[in-house]
């Protein structure tokens, strides 16, 4: 009685417990045109001992451990960042925390003190333009808007033209300098705010966030050739891709 009931405790237990690894894959099939590939994942963390986010580094608040799960990393490298991925993206994600991973700054208020720079300047044109079209100094936005309007600049052209009168250093050293004038929103929750990575970024995004099949090949091999185990080199696609 002793023993039945100590199982069926066992059992239940067992039951009620959810499997420690149970969101983890054991093995992984890739159907691709390389050829198929089957990844022994269970092996590479368990015998390997390679912890999870070492390969999976979904969100930067809170890794992948032993008892999460994680997302495809098709999720976010695509094999093209196209209109396709840019509608059907956002619902590829669990929650809100894994927006930053990419929209992971967004400007709000320019650090401008106008008091202090009519001090700065010899004249109000300095940086207002003359009568002729400006009967008097007035926000620029009534005239320069978001987007560029007949010819007429948009305000962020206006701006950065106008200040680089006299800060032409800061827009010298690059997406490292924009902070000095740019006050930076919070991110680390998600809150819908959207600029389009080419508003800031001079390169396409593929060059910022690498598409399908680099995002393997890279962590696959280049992790195989540092610690120089399992197959990386030119010769070695076939320990990897059965190819028949
Ligand atoms: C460590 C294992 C590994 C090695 C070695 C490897 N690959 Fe791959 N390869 C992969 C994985 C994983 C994928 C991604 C499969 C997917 O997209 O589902 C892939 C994808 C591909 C693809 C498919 C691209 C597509 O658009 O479907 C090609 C082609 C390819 N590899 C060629 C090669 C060649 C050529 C070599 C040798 C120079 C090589 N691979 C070496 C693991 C490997
Ligand atoms: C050596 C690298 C590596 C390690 C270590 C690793 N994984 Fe993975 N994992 C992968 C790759 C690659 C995939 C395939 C993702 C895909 O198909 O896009 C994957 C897939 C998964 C999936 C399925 C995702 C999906 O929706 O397709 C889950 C869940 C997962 N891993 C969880 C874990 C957990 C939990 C750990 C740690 C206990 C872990 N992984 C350790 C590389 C790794
Ligand atoms: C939630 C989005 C997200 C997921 C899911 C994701 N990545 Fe990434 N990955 C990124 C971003 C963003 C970058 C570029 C910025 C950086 O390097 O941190 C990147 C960079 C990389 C790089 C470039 C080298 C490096 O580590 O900086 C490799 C390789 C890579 N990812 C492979 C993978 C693989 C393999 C998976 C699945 C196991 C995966 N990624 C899942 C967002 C993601
Ligand atoms: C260093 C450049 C610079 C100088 C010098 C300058 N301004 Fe401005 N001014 C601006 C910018 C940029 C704005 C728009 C700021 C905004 O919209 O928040 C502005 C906005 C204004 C506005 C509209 C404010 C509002 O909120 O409606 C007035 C009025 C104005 N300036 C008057 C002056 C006068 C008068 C002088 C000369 C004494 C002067 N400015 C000198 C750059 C300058
Ligand atoms: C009443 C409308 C109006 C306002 C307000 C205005 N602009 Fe302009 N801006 C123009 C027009 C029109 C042009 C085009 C002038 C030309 O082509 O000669 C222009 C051109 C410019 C240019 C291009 C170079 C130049 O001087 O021709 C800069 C830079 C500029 N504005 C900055 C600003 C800044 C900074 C402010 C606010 C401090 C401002 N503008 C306010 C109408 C305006
Ligand atoms: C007429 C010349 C002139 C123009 C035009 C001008 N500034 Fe300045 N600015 C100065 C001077 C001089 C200082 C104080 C010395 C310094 O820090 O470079 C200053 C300081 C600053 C600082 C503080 C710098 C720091 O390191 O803390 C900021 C931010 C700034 N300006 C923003 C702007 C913005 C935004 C514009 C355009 C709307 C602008 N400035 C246009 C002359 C100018
Ligand atoms: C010298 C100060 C200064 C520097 C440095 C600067 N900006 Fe700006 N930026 C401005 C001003 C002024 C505006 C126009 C005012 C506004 O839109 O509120 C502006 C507007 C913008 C806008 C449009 C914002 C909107 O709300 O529509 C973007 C995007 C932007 N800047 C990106 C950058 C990037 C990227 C860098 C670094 C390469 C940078 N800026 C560096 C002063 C600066
Ligand atoms: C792998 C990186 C990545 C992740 C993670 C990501 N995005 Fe994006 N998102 C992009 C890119 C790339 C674009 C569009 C192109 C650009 O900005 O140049 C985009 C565009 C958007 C747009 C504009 C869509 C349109 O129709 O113009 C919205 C809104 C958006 N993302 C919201 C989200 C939300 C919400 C999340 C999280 C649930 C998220 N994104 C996660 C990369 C990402
Ligand atoms: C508001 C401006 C802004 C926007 C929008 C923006 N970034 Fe960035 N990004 C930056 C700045 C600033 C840095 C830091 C550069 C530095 O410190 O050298 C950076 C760095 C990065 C890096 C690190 C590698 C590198 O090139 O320095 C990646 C990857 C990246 N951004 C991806 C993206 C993606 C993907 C998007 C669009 C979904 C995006 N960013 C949108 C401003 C922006
Ligand atoms: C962080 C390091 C790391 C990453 C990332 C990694 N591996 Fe490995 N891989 C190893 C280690 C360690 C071994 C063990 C080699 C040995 O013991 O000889 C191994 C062995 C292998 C082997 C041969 C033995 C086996 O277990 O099948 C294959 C095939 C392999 N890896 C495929 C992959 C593929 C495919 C990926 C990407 C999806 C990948 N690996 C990512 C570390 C890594």
């Amino acid at each position: 009685m002793l023993a039945v009931a100590a199982l069926l405790a066992v059992a239940v237990f067992g039951y009620v417990q959810p499997g420690k690894t149970q969101h983890m894959p054991v093995r992984i099939l890739f159907k691709n045109n390389g050829g198929k590939v089957i990844f022994s994942h269970l092996t590479h963390h368990r015998d390997y001992q390679i912890d999870c986010a070492q390969c999976h580094h979904d969100r930067q608040s809170a890794p992948v451990t032993e008892n999460d799960s994680a997302l495809a990393c098709g999720s976010c490298h695509p094999n093209e960042f196209n209109e396709q991925f840019v509608t059907e993206h956002i619902d590829s994600f669990k929650d809100e925390s894994y927006c930053v991973r990419c929209h992971h700054v967004e400007y709000s208020s320019v650090n401008f003190d106008h008091d202090e720079h009519t001090g700065f300047a010899s004249d109000c044109s300095d940086c207002h333009h003359g009568a002729e079209i400006e009967p008097e100094p007035q926000k620029c936005t009534n005239c320069h808007q978001e987007k560029p309007v007949n010819g007429l600049l948009s305000m962020r052209e206006a701006g950065h033209e106008s200040c680089a009168n006299c800060h032409d250093d800061m827009f010298d050293k690059g997406l490292s300098s924009c902070k000095t004038c740019h006050n930076s929103v919070d991110m680390t929750k998600y809150q819908g705010d959207y600029t389009s990575c080419s508003d800031c970024h001079d390169v396409e995004v593929r060059e910022l966030v690498i598409p399908r099949m680099n995002a393997f090949h890279d962590q696959c091999l280049s992790c195989h050739e540092s610690m120089g185990v399992g197959p990386y080199g030119p010769d070695e696609c076939n320990q990897c891709h059965i190819t028949r």
